[in-house]
């Protein structure tokens, strides 16, 4: 770890949690706390709480929660230290180094730079004579010179080490070459370049810094993309292509193409919140992506089956997100630059006023399904119908959908609704008996599902959660807890862990809050933490209180870890009010 405890202590004390993430979410102040939307779920009610005297934030929906430094990690895709560097740039501290390079941030730094600089070559092979055959492919592909130049699209020579002599002679390792999965190592060990006479589009991330590359061979020859590997600043599956344009869109409206070149002919056209998934099926994280700066995803992939059969996966996944979620069908051409090319980009507008919400869509995928003029089609065809309209909450649009499909498949519309009150009841049914099934094992509901932190003992945990919220709401009281009681008689490992830290902080003078404890707790534990001291500190004699848990956790830590009668009760009562507290689902 190359930045020095210390200057993380200073910066999270000079740092104003609610300053900094009004930033990103606006946030209303109500009693002690702030609320606002929670940037990492879509809601419409504000469950995201800040509260400037714990400095911690807390989402009440989807329970992510955490310090100042957390909240940057999480909201700008950055690891720890990146965040630390991030912080001091606007607090305008200077972040002192230990002087031992080669750390993992500046390691990944090193990479960047590479990134950069073989974009830049690859953009200046393109524009000499080397890649006139390249520049030509992208101009009869109808890309002006400055979509090329705005999306720094390249050549990759024809050469086993154009790349390597370039970025040596700048000063790059061979490692760091295959590292940036710029090279390639061969069975001798020797290197060369990944990249060769292809036409090349660098990735970029939402700061702006190259990442990794796409690069198209100019002819008809296989494969057709080529793609960097993952690598410690690329992951495949967490970016989007042309995101860093995309997220500048006022509209709210994100559409999703399959291809690079579909994207590109998009952002020509004047589409430029335009995005594509880097040559795998769309991920849930990069849905989540997409939501941060979209409440609407219009999926335009291609025409064919594949595409047909990419969309229905990526509605599921994008609706997941809480986005809405419209298809557009391309008639007549293979995809978006396809039909861009042939029709121009008004007609590409005018299907995008088109474009149907997801209902239509599958509705129309079904009935393509079936043979309406046979009777027992037309059944069929009803049901499947049925229970996807059963889906929908708002009943008006229920009504309209189900008017459609009873004129189609000439039934009454009453005969219609029944069958999706049916479908409707059969599904609450379902949903009923997941929820007892739930309720039957409340000790697992109130425990966080990840193992790592499994409670042995609900009861004890409960006290657990208790001493851990008085010792960041007075790290004054550690001392006094732990001349009584210790970590091992935690029944929960990472309620003991946290208790270990704070009282180690606390004896070491430093602050005792969550965003400085946070470096030793991974994502998950962080959460959970800041959900346990976001909760308010109860009664008026917090001795009293501090005294009761002990007592609770001594006596179970004798007990043993066996739930007994009482813990179950009890966590049934609590797995209620977590229920009730957290209102929304999600
Ligand atoms: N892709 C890939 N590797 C391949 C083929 C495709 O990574 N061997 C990814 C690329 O991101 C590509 C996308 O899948 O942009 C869509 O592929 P495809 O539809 O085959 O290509 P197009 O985007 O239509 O490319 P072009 O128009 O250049 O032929
Ligand atoms: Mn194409």
């Amino acid at each position: 770890m190359s930045i020095p405890d210390r200057f993380i202590d200073e910066l999270t004390a000079k740092c104003d949690i609610v300053d900094i993430i009004s930033r990103y979410v606006a946030l209303k102040k109500s009693g002690g706390n702030f609320f606002g939307l929670c940037p990492f779920h879509s809601e419409k009610t504000p469950s995201f709480s800040v509260s400037p005297d714990k400095q911690i934030y807390h989402c009440f929906g989807c329970s992510k929660g955490g310090g100042v430094i957390n909240f940057i990690m999480n909201i700008e895709n950055l690891d720890f230290p990146e965040s630390v560097r991030f912080l001091a740039k606007i607090l305008n501290m200077e972040v002192p180094e230990d002087g031992k390079t080669g750390g993992d941030s500046s390691k990944k730094e090193r990479l960047y730079a590479a990134s950069t600089e073989a974009a830049r070559y690859f953009h200046a092979k393109l524009f000499s004579d080397e890649g006139k055959e390249a520049l030509s492919y992208l101009e009869r592909r109808a890309l002006s010179k400055r979509t090329i130049r705005n999306f720094g699209l390249g050549y990759a020579p024809d050469a086993w080490d154009g790349l390597i002599k370039e970025l040596m002679e700048k000063g790059f390792t061979k490692n760091e070459l295959l590292d940036a999965g710029l090279v390639v190592k061969n069975s001798k060990g020797s290197i060369y370049d990944r990249f060769r006479n292809r036409a090349m589009f660098p990735i970029i991330d939402l700061r702006g810094n190259v990442i990794g590359f796409g690069g198209r061979v100019l002819d008809q020859s296989l494969p057709k993309y080529l793609n960097s590997p993952d690598t410690p600043i690329f992951n495949k599956s967490r970016n989007l292509f042309a995101i860093n344009i995309a997220k500048n869109v006022k509209s709210r409206t994100i559409l999703l193409a399959e291809g690079y070149m579909d994207v590109i002919a998009l952002h020509q056209a004047g589409f430029t919140n335009a995005v594509a998934s880097l040559g795998t099926s769309l991920t849930e994280d990069q849905a989540r992506l997409i939501s941060r700066y979209a409440d609407e995803a219009v999926i335009s992939y291609d025409a064919d089956e594949a595409g047909r059969k990419a969309a229905a996966r990526a509605i599921n996944i994008l609706k997941k997100t809480g986005l809405n979620v419209k298809i557009l069908r391309i008639p007549g051409a293979k995809d978006p630059d396809e039909f861009i090319k042939s029709n121009g980009a008004d007609a590409f507008l005018n299907l995008l006023s088109r474009s149907e919400n997801h209902i239509e869509y599958r509705l129309c995928d079904l009935r393509a399904k079936y043979n309406l003029g046979l009777d027992e089609d037309r059944v069929s065809y009803l049901k499947a119908a049925a229970k996807l309209l059963s889906t929908v909450e708002s009943p008006v649009e229920r009504e309209i959908y189900a008017s459609r499909v009873a004129e189609e498949a000439k039934i009454t519309l009453s005969g219609m609704l029944n069958e999706i009150k049916k479908e409707y009841s059969l599904f609450e049914k379902k949903k009923k008996r997941e929820e007892k099934r739930e309720i039957l094992s409340p000790a697992s509901a109130i425990q966080p599902k990840t193992r790592e932190f499994r409670y042995g003992n609900v009861h004890s945990a409960a006290a657990e959660e208790g001493i851990i919220s008085l010792c960041f709401y007075d790290p004054t009281l550690i001392p006094d807890i732990l001349s009584r009681i210790s970590s091992a008689e935690f029944s929960s490992r990472l309620l003991g862990k946290v208790l270990d830290i704070a009282a180690e902080r606390y004896k070491d003078e430093r602050p005792v809050t969550l965003p400085s404890v946070s470096d030793s707790l991974s994502e998950a534990e962080i959460s959970h933490i800041s959900k346990v001291i976001s909760k308010p500190v109860k009664g008026s004699d917090i001795k009293k209180a501090m005294s009761d848990y002990i007592s609770i956790i001594k006596l179970q830590s004798l007990k043993g870890e066996n739930l007994d009668e009482e813990s179950l009760l009890l966590a049934q009562s609590k797995y209620r009010e977590i229920k009730g507290f957290g209102g929304n689902k999600v």
